[in-house]
């Protein structure tokens, strides 16, 4: 199949890009690079040293023979650039994964807020209007997140819920209650997304993704110059990859406030498999599908105290740091989101265990000299007071 990964150069695009070409897609990757410009606004950078596209582009056809294509431009600001690069390219397929990735970015400033959801959803709306140009039958694959729905005292559906209401039934699109400027910008994405999919026939998959975890793909190790990017800081880095981070240095791991908050996660190799499973079962015309993509879920003191398990097992001491909670967040709450459906089409997840743990430490010792400690500890709070 062609298509067309937008955000190709992000910790989860470059990963994908490799994968589908080395199962014989036809794939092209666009990216701005505007990443690497928060990261230094933010003054952090991730462990791994990443190459840009051009060379990574060149290492991966060296190393296999497989090409990718490769689009730079900004498609939040810039619409006949994608405009352009979808119909030089002609994809069957777009994997939308190009936006601000973090909630905690989203809360720093009125500033940081406003380019996360213009960015976010300007280049969202641009990739509508380019379909709805050059051809409408392209299925959009578009990462959401398990944080739109919040921490609701009901169960979770998969995106749509079935209610009555005074004697009559609808189905609607389950409310959300999101805990960030970051997480609002991909409810409205989904809105926008839905009432294409309604009015203009669009077929669209929004995959609500949990926290994704892991360092390695299957392709990443092939060759360390093909590394993704991976951070461990409080802004860019998810739980887990901090918390490995943290166990490698001996530092007390990061648990906000009583760590009692339970969030759906996954493994970066299970990310590749839903968007291949995802792709490989396009929505139907006129259909917004929506996938709950997380495989296991757990409490983040769960997960620290499984981190600290692997760490007595290789003779490592590590404590859990109990910290001022930055965020806004229920500590001890509801949570039972259904996400059975990547699942039903064939997903095989892989579950974490220590031993995977332990991988996950070694490997960030090979990369021990580019941790910077200082970029560790939450310093910002994402109450009113602290919002610039
Ligand atoms: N990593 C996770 O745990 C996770 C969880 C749930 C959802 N997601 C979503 O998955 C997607 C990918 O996440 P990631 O962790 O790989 O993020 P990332 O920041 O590493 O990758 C995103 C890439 O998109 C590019 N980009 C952003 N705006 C752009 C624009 N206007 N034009 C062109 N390129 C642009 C960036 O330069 C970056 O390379 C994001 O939408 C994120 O919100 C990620």
């Amino acid at each position: 199949m062609k298509v067309l990964i937008l955000g190709g150069d992000g910790y989860l695009g470059w990963p994908t890009a490799m994968y589908l070409s080395k199962k014989g897609h036809d794939v092209a990757v666009l990216d701005n690079y505007i990443k690497r410009f928060w990261e230094s606004q933010a003054e952090v950078e991730p462990l791994t040293p990443v190459n840009n596209l051009n060379k990574r582009i060149k290492i991966w056809e060296n190393l296999t023979q497989n090409k990718i294509k490769l689009f730079l431009g900004d498609i939040s600001e810039n619409s006949r650039f994608l405009n352009n690069t979808i119909s030089d390219f002609k994809p069957e397929a777009i994997i939308h994964y190009a936006e601000q990735p973090s909630a905690p970015f989203s809360m720093i400033s009125q500033h940081n807020c406003i380019e996360t959801q213009r960015n976010n959803v300007l280049g969202t709306l641009n990739l509508i209007f380019a379909i709805q140009r050059n051809n409408p039958d392209i299925h959009i694959i578009k990462l959401g997140t398990m944080g739109e729905y919040g921490t609701p005292n009901i169960d979770i559906e998969e995106g749509w819920l079935k209610i009555n209401h005074n004697g009559r039934s609808d189905k609607v699109l389950y409310p959300k209650r999101p805990p960030s400027f970051y997480h609002l910008s991909k409810v409205h994405d989904s809105a926008n997304l839905e009432f294409v999919c309604r009015s203009w026939d669009f077929r669209v998959t929004d995959l609500n993704q949990g926290i994704v975890y892991g360092i390695e793909t299957d392709e990443t190790i092939i060759d360390d110059r093909l590394c993704t990017s991976f951070h461990y800081d409080q802004y860019f880095g998810t739980v887990l990859n901090r918390f490995i981070v943290q166990a490698y240095l001996g530092i007390p791991l990061t648990v906000y406030g009583k760590g009692g908050q339970t969030r759906g996660m996954l493994n970066i190799k299970d990310t590749l498999k839903c968007v291949e499973i995802a792709l490989n079962n396009p929505a139907s015309k006129g259909e917004f599908r929506v996938f709950n993509q997380f495989t296991e879920q757990f409490t983040v003191l769960e997960l620290a105290k499984k981190v600290k398990k692997a760490c007595i097992m290789i003779g490592k001491e590590v404590d859990i740091g109990l910290y001022p909670n930055p965020r806004k967040e229920l500590d001890n709450h509801y949570f039972n989101a259904k996400h059975s459906a990547l699942v039903d089409l064939g997903l095989e997840p892989e579950y974490l265990n220590e031993d995977f743990i332990i991988k996950m430490i070694n490997t960030v010792s090979k990369y021990s000299e580019r941790i910077d400690p200082s970029i560790i500890e939450p310093t910002h709070f994402w109450n009113n007071k602290s919002a610039r």
